[in-house]
This record gives C-alpha cells, sequence and structure tokens, in this order.
C-alpha cells in the first residue's frame, strides 16, 4: 500500500524544520510511552543478568539501550498485540485517548484535501494548521501558523469562531467583503470532539463557500423576469386603455376607431414579437450545451437572408450587397439557427443603419488567432450612426439597449444580439463587435470550417 503522507505534505504548505524535528520528538516520546511495560520487561531481564547471569555493567547497558532502540523504532502497527488491530479500531481508541500517531495525524489533512468546499482547521489559539486547495483559490496570501484574524479581518468572521468554541452546534456567518473584489462568502465552522483540546486533530474547522456567482445568477433572474413583465406589461396596458376608450367616448367615433384600432394591432404584434423572441432565448439558452449535428454552407445562408430581408431593406431605402467566399463554406450548425443569427444581425443593420445606407454580408476565410490558425468570418457592416465604446461590452445582455427609446419606436424588444450570443456560443464560435459612431458598426463571428481542423 502507498504511504499517503507524500502527498498530504505536496497539497499542505511546507512544515518548518523546527516543527518537523519537534513532531518527531512527540512520536518517539509518545512511542515510548505506549510501549513502556515492554521496556520494563527488557530492563528486568538486563538486570538479571547483569546480578545473576555474570553479564557486565557496560554490556548490559549497551544491549538494553540496543532494545529499547528496536522496540521503540517500530511502527504501531507491527507492534505485539497490534498486528491483529483493524483499521477501523485504531484511530477510534486513540481518539479516545487523546494521544493520536502519525498517520493519524496525516488521516484528518486528507479529510481536509477532500472536502468539496474551501476548508481550514485552526489549533485552539485559532492558528491556521491546515488548509485544502479550494481555500488557497478563495484567500491566496494563506499560510501555515498564521491565525484566522489575519486570514480575513472581518469582525465577523472573529467573532463566530470565538462563538463556535462555546456553542454546541456549527456555527454560520455570511461574509461581505468590498476588496480586494466585491464577493458574499458564507463561513461553517464547527468545533471538533468537544470542548476539550485533542492532540493530533484541529481544534476548529472553517468551511467557505463563495456565494457571489449564485447571488449574481438570482440577481439576472430576478432582472429578466422584471424585465420581461415590464417589456408586456406596456402593450398591454396602452391595449386596454384603447379598449376602454373605444367601449366608451370613442363610442360612436369611426374615424378614431380605424386610428386606435391600428394602434393596438402594432401593440398585439408587439407582444408576440416579445414571445416569440422570448421562447427563441430559452430554446437557444437550453441548447447552448448541445453541439449541432447538421452541416450549413454560410454561403448560401447568405444569399438567403439577403433575399428575406430584401424588402425590409428597401422599406429603408438600403441595400443589402452579399460577399461569398469561393466554393462552399461549410461549418457544422443548425440551418435554422445560423438563419437566426444572420437575420437578427442584418435587421439590426437595417434598423439602426443609415436610411438609404449600404448593409454587406460578407464571408471569408480568414488566419486569426495566435498561434494563427484557419477560420471562417461572416460579417455583416452598416455604414449608419454607430454605437458608443461603453455600450459595446453589454449589448449581448437580455433586454440592453444602446438607445431605449429608438429601439422600442422600431419595434425591438432588445433580446436580438442576446439570442444571437447563445446560438454563437452552441456553435463554439466567437462574436465580436466593432463601431465607430457616425460611421458604422460590424458584427462579426468566427466559425471553424468543417474539413479544416489545423
Ligand atoms: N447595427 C447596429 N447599429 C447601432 N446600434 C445597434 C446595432 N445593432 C444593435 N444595436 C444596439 O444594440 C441594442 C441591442 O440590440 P438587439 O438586437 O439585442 O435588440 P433590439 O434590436 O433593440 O431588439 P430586437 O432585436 O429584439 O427586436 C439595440 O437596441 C441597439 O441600441
Ligand atoms: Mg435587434
Amino acid at each position: 500500500m502507498t504511504d499517503p503522507r507524500p502527498l498530504v505534505r505536496s497539497l499542505s504548505a511546507p512544515r518548518s524544520s523546527v516543527e518537523r524535528v519537534l513532531a518527531q520528538f512527540r512520536a518517539l516520546r509518545r512511542r515510548l510511552r505506549e510501549r513502556a511495560r515492554a521496556l520494563a520487561l527488557v530492563a528486568i531481564v538486563f538486570t538479571v543478568l547483569w546480578f545473576a547471569g555474570g553479564l557486565s555493567g557496560a554490556l548490559a547497558l549497551t544491549s538494553f539501550l540496543l532494545m529499547a532502540m528496536v522496540v521503540a523504532g517500530r511502527e504501531p502497527a507491527e507492534s505485539d498485540g497490534e498486528k491483529e488491530r483493524s483499521p477501523d479500531v485504531e484511530p477510534r481508541r486513540r481518539g479516545g485517548s487523546g494521544g493520536g500517531n502519525d498517520r493519524e495525524g496525516e488521516s484528518w489533512r486528507l479529510i481536509v484535501d477532500a472536502v468539496p468546499d474551501a476548508t481550514v482547521a485552526l489549533d485552539h489559539n485559532f492558528n491556521i494548521i491546515h488548509f485544502n486547495a479550494r481555500l488557497e483559490e478563495l484567500f491566496p496570501n494563506i499560510r501555515v501558523g498564521q491565525p484566522l484574524s489575519q486570514l480575513s479581518r472581518h469582525p465577523e468572521l472573529n467573532a463566530a469562531v470565538e462563538r463556535a468554541v462555546t456553542a454546541n452546534q456549527q456555527v454560520v456567518v455570511d461574509l461581505y467583503e468590498r476588496v480586494p473584489v466585491e464577493r458574499r462568502l458564507s463561513a461553517t465552522i464547527s468545533r471538533i470532539g468537544g470542548r476539550e483540546i485533542r492532540r493530533g486533530l484541529p481544534f476548529l474547522i472553517a468551511c467557505f463557500r463563495d456565494l457571489t456567482e449564485q447571488d449574481k445568477l438570482a440577481q439576472m433572474r430576478a432582472d429578466f423576469i422584471a424585465n420581461a413583465s415590464h417589456e408586456l406589461r406596456t402593450p398591454l396596458a396602452s391595449l386596454r386603455g384603447f379598449v376602454e376608450t373605444l367601449q366608451g367616448p370613442a363610442r360612436d367615433d369611426p374615424e378614431a376607431r380605424a386610428r386606435f384600432l391600428a394602434i393596438m394591432s402594432s401593440q398585439a404584434n408587439r407582444m408576440t414579437r416579445l414571445i416569440d423572441d422570448l421562447l427563441s432565448l430559452s430554446r437557444a439558452e437550453m441548447r447552448v450545451h448541445l453541439p449541432p449535428r447538421g452541416i450549413v454552407d454560410l454561403n448560401e445562408v447568405a444569399s438567403y437572408v439577403a433575399q428575406a430581408l430584401d424588402p425590409v431593406a428597401a422599406s429603408s431605402k438600403a441595400k443589402i450587397a452579399v460577399t461569398k467566399a469561393e466554393g462552399p463554406v461549410r461549418i457544422r450548425g443548425d440551418r435554422d439557427e445560423i438563419v437566426q443569427v444572420l437575420q437578427n444581425l442584418v435587421h439590426n443593420a437595417i434598423k439602426y443603419g443609415r436610411e438609404g445606407g449600404r448593409i454587406e454580408i460578407a464571408i471569408s476565410r480568414v488566419l486569426d488567432g495566435s498561434p494563427p490558425r484557419p477560420r471562417v468570418l461572416l460579417a455583416v457592416a452598416d455604414d449608419g450612426q454607430g454605437i458608443a465604446p461603453e455600450h459595446l461590452p453589454r449589448l449581448t445582455e437580455r433586454f440592453y439597449r444602446a438607445n431605449a427609446q429608438a429601439s422600442r419606436e422600431k419595434g425591438g424588444t432588445g433580446l436580438g444580439l442576446a439570442i444571437v450570443k447563445h446560438i454563437v456560443l452552441r456553435h463554439r464560435g466567437e462574436l465580436r463587435i466593432s463601431s465607430t459612431l457616425g460611421k458604422g458598426s460590424t458584427f462579426s463571428i468566427l466559425f471553424d470550417e468543417v474539413g479544416n481542423r489545423s
């Protein structure tokens, strides 16, 4: 069987040489105490041999010392009377006596290392005696021998540790940290084995969980629901208002009725669009981890979308131009999803582009990355108003709009680019946005071409 100790040492912080010597001394003292009976027997035998057997004093003493070294130096499992003991009985017996041998001393460290949460073991002075790799990720400056108060200056953590000494149960405390990064941690502190201090065992164990990511996700979900209901409530409120007007004051006004019905129809369309976008987004999110199985030719999709959106572009007097790459440009993908990506991008280019402007869909083969590798690029460029740099990093967030008023006026829901992002993620592609105010914007997606794996 392999000895686990070297592994423990490599995971934990290195012990100082003084600590190591002290540990060896303690182990020797323990062994001598445990084998006191055997040593006494050896001493009696050599004393008798000295007095009655004619052995010289010096020889008797040397032989006794040699025998004592052999007895004290043997591992406990090999010592007489312990050979038959099953491994699970041993730790309990030693734990009960408050002692512990080297293996026991190391085995709790292995348990701390295996805990999936960030865990630190403390002695009765609240000094750190061991910690696992997860804890080091949370507190990179942690060192064995440090007091816990140096790990985190949070007064609540130190108060919780003090409480854990006398409490009959685990103490849980939430810690909000602002520097170096804002985060929320939950710490659970447990006392090990009653109030007495057990030699060879930690006094307290503290486990930390980073709840920052979980909080962010909960916040995002709440924001999403609030945004979705807000987006639906606005047209719904408008519809209800018109219905009431038509039932009341405008009941007998055919001209007002025709005008209101046209607005009601556009509001109903807006709600339908929003629900369709929400469904598309949730489908895209659900499938993000399932790689697509089909093969899509980007040249063909570009021609298809340009043709489909030509009438919409014509209504803004804009022109869509397609620049294809040579031959079919095949990627692994879901055609409907790639069509939706391109439609959303071209639709944005029409909506936020210049009236009478030019929209270009370009497919090309490029060398990208470092080291450079061949990829295919699908780009949609417009010569419109452009996007201010501060908006660029947030454009793909759900309901984020650079100009909310303009987007709503053009019937936008603010979900188009969020859908694009999720579909691109599913296709293992990379979305890049570049824009110059007053000159226009380019939305590019890099894909891997099928058959080109270098
Ligand atoms: N080509 C572009 N030029 C300028 N701004 C753009 C362009 N494309 C997107 N934007 C900005 O990004 C925001 C988010 O775009 P997105 O497509 O997600 O939503 P939307 O167009 O407002 O609504 P939807 O696409 O859901 O109908 C837009 O509101 C707009 O402010
Ligand atoms: Mg859009």
